[in-house]
């Protein structure tokens, strides 16, 4: 059965609207693993647009499932990685004026910085998953520099105009997958999943977690993010194999 991790970076957007301190994610996180998340994710950007460092020391501490932290391969990031060590990290690109992490990380481009993170990682007792498309080159570049999970990009099918372009992503993250597979890798998937879509890629077999934040944060604002995150669970549970 696939796992559930709820982004809550937007929580975090909210508050920094006013700069106040309301809503806080340490309260959002509380209420998403009352709802039965298996883990919290936040990605904790270079601009601190959203999530800030007092977040992720205190999430850190009180999260008591999984504490996946997205993060780039920026030096003083990776560093606050040693520093509080979460259960994993996810490695993401990250460009400043992006309005959500575009593309996947270019593993095979960037294999020396990618071993050297990893290691770091593993030295702390992080496991170490990274963001990419469903390419061969980025799935063997993940194995190659010592990765223990990809995430992959499901942002493309979100986007597919037509049930058949939807199918057509949906071939290319089952390949993505069987790859990972026979390179031993753990399968993780997110970016752009929805309540009307996550049927697509949760009954795909073996896709062992999801990370999912703007669709379960805009429902939260009409039914509360504890319901929001029970229902995706509820549907993941109900179509994943
Ligand atoms: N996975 C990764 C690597 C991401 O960067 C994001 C966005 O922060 C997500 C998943 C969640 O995407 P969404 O907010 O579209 O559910």
């Amino acid at each position: 059965m696939a796992l559930l991790n709820v982004n809550i970076d937007h929580i975090a957007t909210i508050r920094q609207a006013r700069l106040t301190d309301e809503p806080d994610p340490v309260w959002a996180a509380t209420e998403c693993e009352l709802a039965g998340a298996n883990g919290i994710t936040v990605h904790l950007r270079q601009d601190r647009r959203h999530i800030c460092d007092r977040d992720v020391y205190l999430l850190n501490e009180t999260v008591s499932c999984k504490f996946n932290l997205e993060m780039s391969m920026t030096e003083s990031i990776v560093k606050i990685a040693e520093e509080i060590r979460p259960d994993q990290v996810t490695l993401v690109p990250e460009n400043r004026q992006e309005l959500t992490t575009e593309g996947g990380l270019n593993c095979a481009a960037n294999k020396t910085r990618l071993a050297e993170v990893v290691k770091r990682m593993h030295k702390k007792g992080i496991l170490v998953s990274a963001f990419i498309i469903p390419d061969k080159e980025q799935i063997d570049a993940s194995a190659e520099t010592g990765c223990d999970a990809i995430e992959l990009h499901t942002g493309m099918y979100a986007n597919a105009k037509s049930q058949k372009q939807a199918e057509k992503r949906v071939e290319e993250l089952i390949t993505g997958r069987d790859r990972a597979i026979e390179q031993n890798l753990v399968v993780h998937a997110g970016h752009g999943l929805t309540y009307r879509n996550i049927a697509g890629v949760a009954s795909i077999s073996d896709m062992c977690e999801f990370n999912i934040g703007h669709s379960i944060i805009s429902r939260s604002v009409f039914v509360g993010i504890r319901q929001a995150a029970a229902e995706m669970i509820k549907l993941i549970d109900k179509f994943s194999k």
